[in-house]
């Protein structure tokens, strides 16, 4: 079987603050799943990310916490880093948007659009603050809304009532550093020639009728209103300094360099590797499948933008699908950093371990709609199915099994329908949930797997081979048998969603390394041997109490 190249990306996130639900349960947790998925059947998988720390949410950060935006970024960029691993999001490269690779990297396709006729300069008229002696970004300005009129509406978007703005639509704007009156002032930019690209892109998305709603609805959208040239420039002076003789004090918009990140990342993995040429086998092959994750307020870069520079560059592939999620509230209420309405990874991390997290973040994704997070469901989902479904199946048979049959997978006799049955639902539930991978319902793929343990418990339950243990010792290890090969299948399906418990479910029942020889579908015909010697039990999944969960609620907005 000649293997898939997939390059599967995860949003850049920004090195502004420690990780949050919101972020995981968007563009991380789900990649991950699928990126498992894909090496499990063999895919030839490279999945990079990395931190994103250009930008006036990096800058902002620095002013308020009085440090440099450089000491910023170092310090979130490693605790990023840190909690992806404590979590099994397993990048194969996690780089950051500071490295002097990068920059050169940036520059250099810069300089290629502008080469290529894509990039023009504009003289513009912006706000500037004569106290501060700066241009001011959006978000730099505040003012009163034009719509709702509530104060403390920023450059960029009114958070009161949601709108977008320009800065200049502001009444009374006011310089968000010092307070003062900015004038307006001329400033040159450089602009990228979007528009050059609607009918490609038009053409290039009517190509991809399978893609999710919510992206091609929000494309449509900017081409009806017709795609209009946009500025890549920014007056700031924390960025990639731009190229060019006469653009002193002038980077790179943080949205320009930050998708270039997923290229660097995987030039950085491929020097690491001592095969510094080997990035160019993805990013330059029209068979590489790219797969970008993301959160649905990145739509427009990912989906026109983004494409359109890579279209303008001319070397690389295209993004092939753009899975993009729906937001997580929390308690029913919109994640706001600001008043710590959040869950912060982090602290999670200090009180469970992250399967459970993974599991809930997986069978509650906001694939389709928003999706809320509550401690109380956590805890029902947690304890209703992976601790009473999951956990309690193997528990029972793999205990009873110790007990009677020295722990060894006992041999299996002739089989009923009912066997057969139980067996072939492992066979239906491998290619269901690959299916769901396949499209990136990682909800409905989840939920397959819980059904499949579910199954497992009912026919253990109607087996009953205690009862048989008492007259037919032999339909009793039938029944054993059974029921141990369908954890066999739950331990190496469970492995892209629960990797953790996976590992310590295939240690207990002793599995061999290259359980993935035969790739996902072949997790259909596994088998453990008669007689095979199974490992030490342990809990896999412990109940989770409700004090622990009060004290988890009454962190939230403190
Ligand atoms: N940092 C951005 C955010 O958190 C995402 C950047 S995605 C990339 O919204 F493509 F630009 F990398
Ligand atoms: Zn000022």
């Amino acid at each position: 079987m000649k293997s898939e190249k997939i390059l599967v990306t995860s949003a850049l996130p920004y090195a502004n603050g420690p990780l949050h639900l919101g972020h995981l349960a968007g563009a991380y947790i789900p990649a991950d799943v699928y990126v498992r998925y894909q090496r499990l059947k063999g895919s030839d998988v490279l999945f990079v990310c990395g931190s994103d720390e250009h930008g006036v949410p990096i800058t902002i950060r620095a002013d308020r916490e009085k440090m440099t935006p450089q000491a910023v970024v170092d310090r979130y960029h490693a605790a990023m880093k840190k909690t992806f691993e404590r979590l099994g999001v397993k990048f194969d490269n996690y780089s950051r948007t500071s490295l002097p690779l990068h920059h050169k990297i940036s520059q250099d396709i810069f300089l290629r659009l502008n080469e290529k006729g894509f990039i023009n300069e504009q003289t513009v008229r912006q706000y500037y603050c004569a106290a501060c002696r700066r241009f001011l970004p959006d978000r730099y300005i505040e003012g009163e809304c034009p719509h709702c009129h509530s104060l403390g509406a920023r450059g960029d978007q009114c958070e009161a009532c949601g709108r977008w703005l320009e800065p200049e639509q502001l009444i009374q704007p006011k310089c968000k550093i010092c307070g003062s009156t900015p004038e307006l002032r001329d400033t040159k930019h450089w602009y990228f020639r979007l528009s050059a690209f609607q009918e490609q892109l038009e053409k290039w998305q009517a190509s991809r009728p399978e893609w999710k709603s919510n992206v091609r609805e929000f494309c449509s959208g900017w081409f009806r209103e017709g795609l209009t040239d946009r500025p890549i420039t920014r007056d700031i002076d924390w960025g990639i300094p731009v190229p060019l003789p006469d653009a002193e004090g002038k980077v790179l918009y943080v949205w320009f360099d930050a998708p270039i990140g997923y290229i660097s990342s995987s030039v950085e993995w491929a020097q690491n590797q001592g095969t510094p040429d080997r990035w160019r086998d993805y990013w330059c092959d029209e068979k590489t499948r790219l797969v970008h994750f993301i959160g649905k307020d990145n739509i427009v870069f990912h989906a026109i933008v983004w494409p359109a520079v890579l279209m303008a560059h001319g070397e690389f592939i295209i993004p092939a699908e753009i899975p993009a999620n729906e937001f997580l509230n929390i308690e029913g209420q919109k994640i706001s950093t600001s008043r710590n309405w959040a869950v912060w990874a982090d602290d999670y991390l200090e009180v469970f371990p992250p399967d459970p997290l993974r599991y809930y973040l997986q069978a509650n994704a906001p694939e389709n709609k928003d999706a809320d997070f509550t401690w109380k469901d956590f805890q029902a989902r947690y304890n209703g199915d992976l601790a009473d479904v999951l956990g309690n199946l193997i528990n029972r048979c793999l205990s009873f099994v110790e007990k009677n049959f020295e722990n060894k997978v006992p041999p299996a006799g002739e089989l009923t329908d009912a066997d057969r049955e139980a067996l072939g639902a492992i066979e239906k539930a491998v290619a269901v949930i690959g299916g769901a991978l396949d499209e990136f319902q990682v909800r409905r793929a989840v939920g397959e797997l819980m059904d499949l343990a579910r199954a497992g418990n009912k026919y253990f339950n109607d087996a009953a081979p205690w009862a048989a243990m008492k007259t037919d010792r032999s339909r009793a290890a039938t029944i054993l048998n059974t029921t141990i090969q369908l954890e066999a299948a739950l331990s190496l399906l469970m492995e892209p969603f629960l990797p953790f418990s996976a590992e310590k479910l295939r240690k207990m029942l002793n599995i061999p390394e290259d359980y993935a020889a035969n790739g996902w579908s072949g997790i259909a015909g596994f088998r453990l041997s008669d007689n095979h010697p199974l490992g030490k039990r342990e809990i896999l999944f412990s109940k989770i109490e409700d004090a622990i969960i009060e004290e988890q609620i009454a962190k939230l907005g403190k």
